[in-house]
């Protein structure tokens, strides 16, 4: 019997382009498992009515972990227009399966590394007041996004109903929307808990003490969030001080937006809420070349599910021509959590050798080669 059971999900757009990359690379690699494929995406949402069926949801708690390629994900309207026709009446409600995952199966903690390989065309060089010569700068740095809680935890309305309406006009700040009428007013709300924001500041600086990292940010904006703001900045806080060795310092997610560009080594191990996490983590990887070299892992107690930071590029689906690089490093991340540091670190210098060759490469860095040459490249170095 094959040692792991990987839930095998491309899901929809480029997702199976990248999935069939990252398979190019474990058979290589003589990954010992077995892999069982699931539905998931855009298109079971249009069939069934349901991007997450029920079915995938048993099967996946029957396997070791999960690795996830992308999913199409659209706004309400949007996604309602797609239905089959039969469920058009139903009122169907689409939520992005990726996040009804992280919380179904309370897969707390979003880690998305982002780090710089030499040779990367597409490294940031700064400004050149900043760096006049040019030089790429090598960037390493790991964001940690709470993943269940918070602006995405999905706890919305519109119309809102009377009781809710109501229960918001005891706060004397909704003056303006109280004049403006129920009908014409649409809420989403920002919920963490204690338990949210300790855990997940306590994983950032776990981390950083783990792997010897001497700095934890926290992305908040306390000044105008001043409960949720102000309650994760108060625990961060509180966690900090048992890490005296960690230097804990706080940003301004607008302000943090303007210094990373401007001095992006001066961060290091990022904390932030579910939606600052999620900007900000886009923000890192662009440093890095893009969404392109960013992978992630949703991280629970006893379960993760693997993907790559970025989105499903439909226009790209199927046509093998997408960097294939943030999937592989997201395979790699699933090697690190299954204690494989073998094959991690076999995966991570054969990525880096190609990246520095530069032989072998898609069209956002320059070159003519797909997905699966890539992988290929990869699979070479690293089998
Ligand atoms: C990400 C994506 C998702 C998110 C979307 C597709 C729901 O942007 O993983 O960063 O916002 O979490
Ligand atoms: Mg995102």
């Amino acid at each position: 019997m094959p040692r792991y059971k990987i839930a095998w999900m491309p899901g929809d757009g480029i997702g199976k382009d990248v999935m069939d990359s990252a398979r190019l690379v474990l058979d290589a690699m003589k990954f010992d498992a077995e892999y069982v494929p699931c539905d998931i995406g855009w298109e079971f949402w249009c069939k069934e009515g349901n991007a997450l069926p029920d079915r995938t949801v048993k099967v996946l708690e029957g396997t070791t972990c999960a690795l996830f390629g992308a999913i199409t994900s659209k706004p309400q309207d949007d996604a309602k227009k797609e239905l089959a026709p039969e469920l058009k009446d139903k009122k169907l409600v689409y939520f992005s399966p990726i996040v009804k995952l992280r919380q179904l199966f309370n897969l707390h903690t979003n880690m998305r590394p982002c780090k710089s390989y030499p040779g990367n065309p597409l490294n940031y060089r700064g400004t050149q007041l900043a760096n006049p010569s040019g030089t790429e700068l090598m960037i390493d740095q790991v964001v940690f996004r709470e993943n269940t809680e918070g602006m995405y935890g999905g706890v919305e309305f519109y119309p809102l109903p009377e009781s809710v309406y109501e229960a918001l006009c005891a706060n004397p700040k909704m003056k303006p929307w109280k004049q403006k009428g129920l009908e014409n007013v649409a809420l989403s709300t920002r919920i963490v808990s204690k338990q949210g924001c300790t855990n997940i500041c306590k994983q950032a600086f776990d981390f950083a003490a783990k792997v010897g990292r001497k700095r934890v940010t926290l992305v908040e904006k306390p000044n105008v969030l001043r409960e949720t703001g102000g309650l994760m900045t108060r625990i961060f806080r509180e966690v900090a001080k048992n890490y005296p060795a960690i230097r804990a310092d706080e940003a301004n997610i607008d302000a943090i937006c303007m210094w990373m560009f401007k001095n992006p080594q001066d961060y290091d191990v990022i904390v932030a809420e579910n939606m600052f996490g999620d900007i900000v983590s886009d923000l890192c990887a662009g440093l890095v070349g893009g969404l392109g070299f960013a992978p992630s892992a949703n991280i629970g107690d006893k379960y993760a599910v693997f993907e790559p930071t970025h989105g499903s590029a439909p226009k790209y689906a199927g046509q093998y021509k997408v960097n294939p690089m943030a999937m592989l490093l997201t395979a790699r991340m699933m090697f690190d959590w299954l204690g494989e540091t073998d094959r991690s670190q076999r995966l991570e210098s054969a990525i880096a050798r190609v990246i520095k060759e530069g032989k072998v490469r898609t069209y956002d860095m320059g070159g003519k080669s797909s997905t699966m040459d890539v992988a290929k490249e990869v699979a070479k170095y690293a089998g």
